[in-house]
């Protein structure tokens, strides 16, 4: 049977996919950030997950505003990605793992999430951002696990609450645990933490909000879910909404995880910068 051996979270800002192209590692603005991913990596290399289920939130590339899926799973063989305009080296296509994402879409449709499925979808800097932080040279990395994108809307309102969101992530742990194959799973959720991005707040960024929602996202997500997303938008700002993929990861994990590591530093570009490595109970 599949296992899900524990989730990562990271934001996914594109001047981070430009700081890598660069090798601006050890410069003194992004130093603070990159040392947040050695310590994971250095899990990974032990730990060496077959699947990567990577929930994060298209910006337009995959979806565009004229047709916006609540929750929508890839089941492709690949997943391409192409120019967004940020000046991002575009990536070679991530492997996919149709068999596994038919078989979420079938459970979690049985257990009422209305699914769009997609067997075709550009992934977006949400997706490659945190892929490349994870595993160097992604997706060329020789430890690069099969994908399975995951995107909820987070652009266009109305959203999904915080506890459709917690509440997705539980019914997608009941899908990853009734697949038959013997396959690790990891699971990431990307993007966060507080910003905005443009209107008059452009610029905001919340630490104490941020750092309350890194702690309860491990003690209880229960509490976060009741957060309102007008509330949510009010403290972390417009598109720190992003949250949202934090809050499935973190339903996919069960009720108790092990945080190994976390970093949080601010700002990078216009964004609170939180990575985390929750490892699931044995
Ligand atoms: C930034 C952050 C994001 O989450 C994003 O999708 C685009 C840009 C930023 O901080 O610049
Ligand atoms: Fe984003």
């Amino acid at each position: 049977m599949a296992h899900i051996i524990g989730g990562l979270t990271s934001s996914h800002i594109p001047a981070v996919g430009n700081a890598i192209a660069k090798e601006l590692f050890d410069e003194p603005y992004w130093k603070p950030f990159f040392e947040g991913y050695p310590p994971i990596r250095e899990w990974l290399s032990r730990n060496k997950p077959d699947v990567a289920i990577n929930i994060y939130n298209d910006h337009g590339l995959g979806f565009f505003l004229d047709c916006m899926p609540t929750f929508a799973i890839g089941a492709a063989h690949e997943y391409r990605n192409e120019d967004e305009g940020w000046g991002i080296p575009q990536l070679p296509p991530f492997p996919g793992d149709p068999k596994l994402s038919w078989h979420i879409i079938e459970s979690m449709v049985e257990d009422h999430f209305d699914i769009t499925s997609c067997q075709e979808l550009a992934v977006d800097h949400g997706f490659t951002v945190p892929m490349q932080l994870f595993w160097p040279g992604a997706p060329s990395n020789p430890d690069m696990p099969r994908v399975v994108p995951i995107s909820a809307n987070t652009v266009q309102h109305p959203i999904p609450t915080l506890q459709r969101a917690l509440d997705f992530g539980k019914a997608l742990r009941k899908a990853l645990l009734s697949y038959p194959e013997d396959v690790s799973i990891l699971v990431l959720g990307t993007g966060g933490l507080s910003h905005q991005l443009d209107g008059e707040r452009a610029g905001f960024i919340n630490k104490d909000f941020d750092k309350m929602c890194m702690e309860k996202i491990v003690t209880d997500p229960e509490a976060l879910a009741k957060i309102s997303r007008m509330e949510l938008v009010e403290k972390a700002g417009a598109q720190g909404t992003e949250f949202l993929m934090w809050m499935m990861m973190r339903g996919a994990l069960g009720e108790s995880v092990n945080p190994l590591h976390s970093n949080y530093h601010i700002p990078i570009s216009n964004t609170g910068a939180g990575t985390m490595l929750l490892e699931c109970a044995a």
